[in-house]
């Protein structure tokens, strides 16, 4: 309740984000949830410009219109690209644009919580705050595990395993801000299923004509580990045909290829507690990310857990928001000492 009277006397907006690689969301204090594409894209030239009529388009609507755009995935495996073109720029938009969706009064100052991949937390958080400077007056960079965990009150004995498109980040809560040794990045993650399924369809398929974001498409429509009663096909174009292929197999395998560096990893950071805390610890599993909806992914994962003993592993409810949520959480929570002000 104090916490509601110093937002109104201060005029704070309070943000949670989840600068994701491939996508962002916002949740905010004024109950407004948005997400978008963490994709970028500025006109080419003049031509492009009267195309496109703006002058930077976000998310799908860069996709759509990226042969017009210099085009930008600012996040890709999970690390600003420093140095690459306009990716500095592309993160700034991006961080811009969610902060335009949550609608702040003219007035307002905003205190913000972003959760990052927990690699670019180490490698730049620099460069993170340099971006969020110009819009935000009070910050906390936290990694995107971390987020999740705190907004599920997962905050002693649990594990949280986010898997995104550019990395799969691990962390162990004990009952303090994570360190670095309790946080893990692996690139078992969304992108490296696409590539596979990538490869097992030009395998089996080589007249077909598909490219990565139609693989991408079949996975997120499909996806699942083991086995499903029903049928997948899916429609790719032959010699300029549409023709329907089986595509159940592929899904499998890509899907199921990163589930052993996921055993490995998850048994790996667990068996560095105590014997006590490896049970509770692994009776507490959280997946979150766009990953957490392959289906069957967290009973696949419990029972190569179990070789070790009894586990139980669930997923977030809110696979999009579930980082956002618990970073605006966070905010709202935080001692005013903890933030940083800019
Ligand atoms: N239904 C689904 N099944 C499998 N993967 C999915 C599904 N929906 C989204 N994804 C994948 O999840 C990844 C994005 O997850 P997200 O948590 O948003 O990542 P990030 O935090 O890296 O932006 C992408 O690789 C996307 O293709
Ligand atoms: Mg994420």
């Amino acid at each position: 309740m104090k916490q509601k009277d110093e937002q109104k006397q201060d005029n704070i907006l309070f943000v949670g984000i989840d600068l994701g690689t491939s996508r962002s969301s916002i949740c905010a204090s004024n109950q407004i949830r948005e997400w978008i594409e963490s994709f970028v894209g500025w006109p080419k030239d003049f031509i492009a410009q009267q195309v496109i009529g703006k002058p930077v388009l976000f998310g799908a609507e860069a996709l759509e219109n990226r042969l017009s755009l210099d085009f930008c995935r600012p996040l890709e495996r999970g690390i600003i690209k420093e140095g690459i073109e306009r990716s500095d720029e592309a993160v700034k938009e991006i961080i811009r644009h969610l902060i335009d969706l949550a609608k702040p009064l003219p007035d307002q100052k905003i205190h913000a919580v972003v959760g990052v991949p927990a690699d670019s937390l180490k490698v730049n958080k620099l460069a993170i705050r340099k971006a969020v400077a110009d819009y935000v007056h009070a910050l906390m960079v936290v990694s995107e595990p971390f987020a999740v965990a705190y907004g599920m009150n997962l905050l002693n004995n649990s594990l949280v395993i986010d898997i995104g498109a550019g990395t799969t980040d691990f962390c162990i809560m004990h009952g303090t801000i994570p360190s670095e040794e309790d946080q893990k990045t692996i690139l078992a993650a969304g992108d490296y299923i696409d590539d596979q399924l990538f490869s097992y369809l030009s395998e089996k398929y080589p007249n077909a004509k598909f490219n990565k974001n139609m693989v991408r498409q079949f996975k997120e429509r499909f996806s699942f580990v083991r086995e499903i009663p029903e049928d997948v096909s899916a429609e790719i174009p032959v010699d300029g045909k549409p023709v329907m292929h089986d595509i159940k197999n592929e899904i499998r395998r890509a899907c199921e290829s990163i589930l052993p560096a996921l055993t490995e990893t998850t048994t790996e950071m667990i068996a560095r507690f105590d014997p006590e805390f490896q049970v509770k610890i692994k009776n507490n599993i959280v997946l979150a990310g766009g990953g957490s909806l392959i289906r069957g992914i967290a009973g696949y994962l419990q029972d190569a857990l179990k070789e070790y003993g009894p586990c139980k592993v669930t997923c977030v409810a809110d696979a999009l928001f579930a980082g956002s949520d618990g970073a605006l959480k966070l905010a709202q929570d935080m001692p005013s000492k903890y933030w940083e002000t800019l």
